[in-house]
């Protein structure tokens, strides 16, 4: 099973503000639903809160450490570990956020598919873990994207781990 980590970051890796994403990046969610519909999503608790519902036509996965904690739609799980049994049919899965599950997930990821945004949030207090760009290779690397409803410009880069 191929695990990727699916992220949207600015220039100091900052990815949320206040528990939501800091910007409106219309094409980009496009991009995401394209990639994940038919597929199986996993999540922070605190994401899913922000989403609020479990996203259509996707196997909706959270991580919690609530043993209580359920919700329509949603398979909860309890450890990072337990994605292998419940996924064990998948060929890839999509961890789609916040920090701390990208973090849980960075060490076992093999393929990342991050955007690069082109801004510098003022006061983020999310960001996307470190990672040793010598430990990826890019794979693919997209044109600058600035649609209509885009706050900012991005470019989508999908690395692989080459030490996998
Ligand atoms: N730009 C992007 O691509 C992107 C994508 C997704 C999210 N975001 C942003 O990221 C921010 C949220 O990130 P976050 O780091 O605060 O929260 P998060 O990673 O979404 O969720 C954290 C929660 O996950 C659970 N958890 C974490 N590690 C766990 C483990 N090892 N085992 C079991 N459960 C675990 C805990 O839930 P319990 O507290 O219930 O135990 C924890 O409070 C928001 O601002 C959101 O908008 C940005």
């Amino acid at each position: 099973m191929e695990i990727s980590l699916i992220a949207a970051f600015d220039k100091n890796q900052a990815i949320g503000k206040n528990g939501d994403l800091p910007w409106h990046l219309s094409s980009d969610l496009k991009h995401f639903k394209n990639i994940t519909t038919g597929n199986t999503i996993v999540m922070g608790r605190k994401t899913f809160d922000s989403i609020g519902r479990a996203l259509p036509n996707r196997k909706n996965i959270v991580l919690t450490r609530n043993l209580k904690w359920q919700c329509e739609g949603v398979v909860t799980i309890n450890d990072v570990n337990d994605i292998f049994e419940i996924c064990k049919n998948d060929s890839e899965i999509f961890v789609i956020g916040g920090a701390e599950i990208y973090n849980a997930f960075l060490e076992i990821a093999t393929k990342m598919i991050l955007s690069y945004v082109e801004t510098e949030v003022k006061d983020a207090d999310a960001f996307f873990p470190k990672f040793k760009s010598e430990n990826w290779k890019i794979m693919d690397e997209s044109e600058i994207i600035k649609e209509e409803n885009d706050d900012f410009s991005y470019k989508i880069i999908t690395l692989e781990k080459s030490t996998k």
